[in-house]
């Protein structure tokens, strides 16, 4: 079992920071990652060609073994949008063929497909939540050859209910639907299994899970779309680009895997090291270990606010490391929210859900404080 990394980070101890969903916050390492590569950029006769590749080959390792992915198969991307934006130009839909989304799915991955739907005769599906919360079920119920694409999380944003995506993934291949995964909110924090659940694309922006800086993302692109079509043009990803003085060769010849779709400056010299930095953490934690982790203290707060009416998807359908609570009936989640900020509890509403996402540096101490506000204002405090 993972201790608490609480010293790996600039958290104080009066601050209860359980709100990971919204942003992850940087370890120190990572901070000084970050900064030593914005001073590398005042010394640019000191920058190797180089720096430009290798750090970020190195990134797509590091992504793919957090994601049990090939590393040839990561590009980088600046957020999950541009990744789905990737994924929505790359992916065919015929005339009449539905979009299959969750309802209130994040934004990144909604807009893109609603375009898309209406530029091509395609419709949308919203998958209603169902009362249990189990989107699986939900999902798997309406996926017949009618849904030409799946666009989905594997842990809704704001209740934190899990989809099976393994199980919906090989639905997907039996029914002919691509599969899009928007991995923002589980990705790092839980194991997700590329191989396994073999979508056509999949993304994460590393700002929040990944503890990495904001403005970066990775997305994963399956074999059969990786001689696809960038949204760029990019010259940095061609074949022979290493050649800074061969430039003006010019070639329509890419480079290997899904290098073609990386955006442009993707060698960003302040912010991939810190992703670098915040994956090797990452990584020598385990998503596993972390998603237990995250479990002890999401089961001890569902368990002790139960007795104060609270509700919670029960342990299976909710994820283990965020958590939608719903408040007992008539509590307005406005109040308490304020009640819980001045308090130094952090943490999200989400709709008429508090939205509680723990990560390695919390520990039971910050869950005693979230108890302890939320029994006072429950009882009448
Ligand atoms: C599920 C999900 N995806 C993506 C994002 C961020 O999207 P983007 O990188 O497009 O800004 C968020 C932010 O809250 C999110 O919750």
């Amino acid at each position: 079992m993972l201790t608490c990394q609480r010293d790996l980070f600039d958290l104080p101890r009066d601050r209860a920071y359980l709100n990971a969903a919204f942003m992850g916050p940087l370890p120190a390492s990572v901070v000084a990652a970050g900064q030593a590569g914005v001073a590398a950029k005042a010394r640019p006769w000191e920058v190797k060609i180089d720096a430009f590749f290798d750090p970020v080959d190195k990134a797509r390792s590091l992504y793919a073994g957090l994601t049990g992915a090939d590393a040839e198969g990561i590009a980088v991307v600046p957020s999950a949008s541009y990744g789905i934006a990737v994924a929505a130009a790359n992916l065919t839909l015929e005339r009449g063929q539905r979009i299959l989304v969750l309802e209130e799915q994040f934004p990144s991955n909604l807009y893109p497909w609603r375009k898309k739907a209406a530029r091509e005769g395609g419709e949308m599906l919203t998958i209603a939540r169902r009362a249990d919360g189990n989107w699986t079920r939900a999902v798997l119920e309406q996926l017949d050859n009618r849904v030409g694409i799946v666009a989905l999380p594997q842990a809704h944003w704001s209740d934190g209910c899990l989809l099976d995506l393994e199980r919906i993934g090989a639905a997907c291949r039996s029914s002919g639907a691509a599969l899009v995964i928007d991995g923002t909110q589980s990705f790092g924090a839980m194991p997700f299994d590329t191989a396994k659940v073999d979508p056509d694309f999949a993304v994460a922006a590393t700002y929040k899970w990944m503890l990495g800086p904001y403005s970066m993302g990775f997305l994963y692109v399956a074999p059969r779309h990786r001689d696809g079509q960038p949204l760029e043009e990019g010259w940095i990803c061609r074949e022979g680009s290493r050649d800074f003085s061969r430039l003006v060769d010019y070639t329509d010849v890419m480079d290997t895997g899904a290098r073609r779709f990386d955006v442009g400056e993707r060698s960003n010299f302040a912010l991939m090291p810190m992703a670098i930095a915040a994956m090797e953490l990452m990584s020598a934690w385990t998503p596993t270990a972390i998603s237990a982790y995250g479990e002890h203290l999401t089961d001890r707060i569902v368990t002790e606010t139960e007795v104060l009416g609270c509700t919670a998807p029960v342990k299976g359908i909710r994820s283990p490391h965020l958590l939608g609570l719903r408040l007992p009936e008539g509590v307005a989640v406005g109040p308490l929210a304020a009640r819980l900020g001045e308090a130094k509890v952090s943490l999200s509403v989400r709709g008429s859900r508090l939205r509680v996402s723990p990560h390695v540096y919390n520990d039971d101490e910050d869950v005693d404080r979230l108890i302890e506000v939320l029994s006072d204002a429950l009882k009448g405090g």
